[in-house]
């Protein structure tokens, strides 16, 4: 796919730069030469040896190496190729960019090219949201550098998450064999009222295992999340469904991950986040069983049958609710409940740091989880919207029209080429 270009790759000093080497891999696959240049920082934690050995290739290191400029020279070492490729791309090194500092290799070959140029930034995520760094990546998008990712996701350091995090080889390779072959990104049909726009979604149970073959379940059938999920995607916006175990079909136009349980849940949104919206329709298991047996439990004959000691989920609305890095700018919950339904919509409002609750009476209506109509209320902090009852279906369009009223008159950062 690649034969004949030449990709430049700069890898710069941060923990990512070991899954540089799976990049140059990948980058090889599709036949690209690839030719790297390591800063000092990136040779802290890997060696030239290990990236000389898979791009078989020289790996450049010094801008005053004698050797190496008799050979290529910087120069041509940036012009001499189709694209250069920064990854991982550091907090220090986009903005030596930015400012044109040109005081190693890799600076001097990214401020001498004028090839396109792709970045993969990884870095703490306080690092990417601190104010220098949003106005660097701001100037080098202004220049027309590209960006793949950063994603969000756990870090390195240890209990730490958020945005930040290098995207994965896969991404990075995809999204430089995009610009490479000219290849444009689908474009969002900005006739719709979605268009641009990133929606996440919960649907469906969990399955808490006990042990190898059992699980504790509920009822939810996904029906309503999946139906929120196709509404969405045909209104234009990109959708990234995560979906507890369900027998409802993937709907078309939208990337589904399939997780089992609440703790895989928690984590497929994070990854799948930043987003303009996040809708929460997963009937999220409370509660999950303390240690899963490896073992099938048997009856051990005593006729006491074994206790199960639960132990508390994470709250997945809750926890994007609360985390300001994470906490797309419309927030939605959804609410079961058999009593006071106003009033404990609105005590989740507040304690989940929610927009809107969709709340439903579960009391009256018989089948709610598993059946195919639903009565909702939309409640927010000051008004309470009552919706008669309605095919899952036209809940879905209904709730998806009144998003696109919400975000109509804001601006729509269109998704670039990279971002695919
Ligand atoms: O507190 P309750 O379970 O009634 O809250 C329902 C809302 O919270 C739903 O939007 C559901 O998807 C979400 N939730 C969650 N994680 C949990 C429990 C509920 O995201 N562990």
């Amino acid at each position: 796919m690649l034969a004949n270009k030449t990709i430049v790759l700069i890898i710069s000093g941060g923990i990512a730069a070991y899954k540089s080497l799976d990049l140059i891999r990948r980058l090889r696959e599709r036949r690209a030469r690839v030719r790297a240049i390591m800063t000092r920082g990136a040779q802290q934690f890997i060696t030239p040896l290990a990236v000389g050995a898979l791009t078989a290739d020289k790996v450049y290191t010094e801008l005053f190496d004698r050797e190496a400029e008799q050979d290529v020279g910087h120069i041509r070492l940036a012009r001499a190729c189709d694209l250069v490729l920064v990854a991982p791309a550091t907090a220090d090194l986009m903005a030596k960019m930015a400012h044109g500092i040109a005081d190693d290799l890799a600076t001097a070959v990214l401020l001498a090219t004028d090839k396109p140029v792709l970045l993969a930034p990884a870095m703490n995520p306080k690092m990417w949201e601190n104010p220098a760094t949003r106005r660097n990546t701001e100037a080098l998008r202004g220049d027309g550098k590209k960006f793949a990712g950063p994603k969000s996701g756990e870090m390195a350091e240890r209990g730490e998450s958020g945005v930040g995090r290098m995207a994965e080889p896969l991404e990075i390779a995809d999204a430089a064999t995009d610009l490479l072959l000219h290849r444009r990104p689908p474009t969002p049909d900005t006739a719709k009222p979605l268009a641009g726009r990133r929606i996440v979604i919960t649907s469906g149970p969990t399955h808490e295992p006990i042990d190898p073959v059992r699980y504790i379940a509920n009822r939810s059938s996904g029906k309503q999340g999946h139906a929120i999920a196709a509404a969405a995607a045909a209104a234009g916006a990109r959708v990234t469904l995560v979906s507890g175990p369900v027998a409802q079909p993937d709907p078309a136009g939208v990337k589904v991950i399939h997780v089992e349980t609440a703790k895989e849940m928690l984590q497929a949104v994070k990854n799948a986040l930043p987003a303009d919206v996040a809708i929460m329709a997963a009937a999220v298991a409370d509660w999950g069983v303390a240690s899963e047996g490896d073992q099938k439990i048997k009856k051990d004959g005593s006729g006491h049958p074994p206790a199960l000691d639960l132990v508390e989920n994470p709250d997945i609305l809750a926890t994007i609710g609360h985390n300001d890095t994470l906490r797309p700018m419309l927030l939605i919950g959804f609410a079961a409940e058999t009593q006071n339904l106003i009033e404990n919509a609105r005590s989740k409002l507040a304690r989940k740091r929610a927009d809107w609750i969709v709340a439903n009476d579960v009391s009256h209506e018989f089948g709610v989880m598993g059946g195919d109509r639903n009565t909702v209320r939309i409640v927010d902090a000051g008004t309470v919207e009552d919706w008669p009852s309605l095919n899952k279906v036209d809940v879905a369009k209904r709730l998806v029209d009144k998003i696109a009223t919400f975000f109509s008159g804001t601006a729509v950062d269109m998704p670039e080429a990279e971002e695919q």
